[in-house]
């Protein structure tokens, strides 16, 4: 593989920019929410967009019926003596209320600021789409691709759905390859881009409180029956100390610390507290003593109220006591922890610490695994180069604070060393109101995926 024909591929992409960001944004306005039964054939039709766009390359491509949201799956012609790259990816995307805070509304992709603004831009469609069309580049210009690749893309990553792990299980000759490529991430700012080797897992639980078989009248029954949500108050009260840290036996049990070279790492990294409160606008930092804010959002757990639900909520006063109340609870998990263990630890305790007069039940919605990939292997030292020369800007080694859930059976079943190689920015606002892709993202992300395909190869 020359050189010159890695210019073309860029000379091709530069050329066709203004097309690629339109394909992407006739994506980015199908509907694709997979928590939402409403959008089921908008999921659908993103499943098809991208399949069909595949076919186009000459890949052979399935768009593959689950119990759940399609699975797309497509491969090049394999060449034998060739490595195998299988991209991974999702094309389902998060609900996008709060409707009203949308600049713009979030299926009709707006570019300002050099930004394409749409739910999915950057999460996960936009950076999908990179490695889309470097491939693109390579087939168009007619240059041989240096590796086999293979795509594995889901529509249920945003709402824990099974088909890609039971795919996975059960077609582990059709995926295997030498390495999965995976850019679900982030960069590590505007000016740094970074490689990240390991993400957090997850635990993610309900804690339903039960009263009175109706809502009552709070003051015909007001201090004879315990109150659901205040008892919910009292539980959620009992999961975390003051600093942060959970109180969950054995929750610290299996927690892998930190090595000196990782702590002096992210120190070097220069993440202050005033860069926190300008990403998040949150009045001040706050977490668990002795960690630096990027170990804490990186590489130590957490036990955090998603929502509560409970009595009425709306303008005005209703004097009720509430039937029920609900709340979703995330614990972010790290390495070695184990999430079906702590999930268990999880229910054991809410169930021990229920106050009197109300039923509780907590259950266990969906896991995730939390990843650790070694730093050093050729395929980050792959990865490196690839970003290094497609962003202009020396890398750096990150971890995330989220969760990307096939990861750890993909380690499992495939056997292969995983690359995650993000394109979005943490300030990109994915799941919340007015996500972005950055142009200048995507353009470095279409060359970096170019240039892997060559560094990949060996
Ligand atoms: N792309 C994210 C994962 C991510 C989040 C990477 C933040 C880097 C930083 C992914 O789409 C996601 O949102 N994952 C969910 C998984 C959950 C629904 C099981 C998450 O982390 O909440
Ligand atoms: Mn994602
Ligand atoms: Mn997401």
């Amino acid at each position: 593989m020359s050189l010159v024909s890695l210019e073309k591929v860029f000379a091709y992409l530069a050329e066709h920019e203004e097309r690629h960001i339109a394909q992407l944004c006739d994506w980015l306005r199908i509907p694709s929410i997979s928590s939402e039964s409403e959008h089921k054939s908008d999921v659908i039709a993103a499943a098809r967009f991208i399949a069909d766009e595949l076919d186009g390359l000459g890949l052979q491509v399935e768009v593959i019926d689950t119990s759940g949201h399609p699975l797309v799956y497509a491969e090049g012609a394999q060449q034998p003596g060739r490595r195998t790259l299988l991209f991974y990816g999702h094309y389902d995307v998060q609900p996008v209320d709060p409707l009203e805070l949308w600049i713009s509304p979030p299926f009709e992709p707006a570019i300002r600021d050099a930004k394409i603004f749409a739910r999915g831009a950057c999460d996960d469609k936009g950076q999908l789409y990179c490695h889309v069309k470097a491939l693109e580049a390579y087939v168009r210009q007619g240059i041989e691709l240096p590796v086999n690749v293979k795509f594995i893309i889901e529509g249920e990553e945003e709402s824990g759905g099974r088909a890609v792990y039971d795919y996975t299980e059960r077609h582990t000759d059709r995926l295997a390859c030498d390495a999965v490529v995976i850019s679900d991430t982030a960069l590590y700012n505007e000016q740094v881009p970074g490689i990240c080797y390991s993400l957090r897992g997850l635990a993610y639980m309900e804690i339903r409180v039960f009263g009175p078989a109706m809502d009552l009248h709070s003051g015909g029954y007001g201090g004879v029956v315990q109150n659901p949500a205040n008892a919910l108050a009292a539980i959620i009260a009992k999961l975390k100390d003051a600093d942060g840290r959970c109180l969950v036996p054995g929750f610290y049990d299996d927690v892998l610390e930190l090595d000196a070279a990782e702590r002096a790492a992210f120190a070097s990294l220069n993440y202050t507290e005033e860069v926190l409160r300008k990403e998040t606008g949150a009045p001040a930092g706050f977490g668990e003593k002795g960690y630096t804010i990027l170990e804490r959002m990186w590489a130590r757990p957490t036990c955090d109220v998603n929502g509560i639900v409970s009595g009425y909520g709306g303008e005005g006063a209703k004097t009720i006591i509430p039937a029920q109340a609900v709340a979703k609870v995330s614990m972010r998990l790290v390495p070695n922890q184990d999430p079906d263990k702590i999930a268990a630890a999880f229910i054991r305790y809410v169930e021990s610490i229920c106050p009197p007069g109300v039923r509780c039940e907590a259950v266990n919605l969906h896991n995730a695994e939390p990843v650790l990939v070694p730093r050093h292997s050729p395929l980050l030292q792959a990865g490196l180069r690839a970003l290094e020369q497609g962003f202009g800007a020396q890398p750096v080694f990150i971890r995330e604070g989220g969760s990307i859930p096939i990861v750890g059976t993909f380690q499992d079943c495939l056997k292969a060393p995983v690359l995650l190689l993000g394109y979005g920015l943490p300030t990109d606002n994915a799941h919340s109101p007015n996500e972005t892709f950055h142009l200048r993202n995507f353009r470095g992300g279409m060359r970096t995926s170019a240039i892997l395909l060559r560094e990949a190869a060996g």
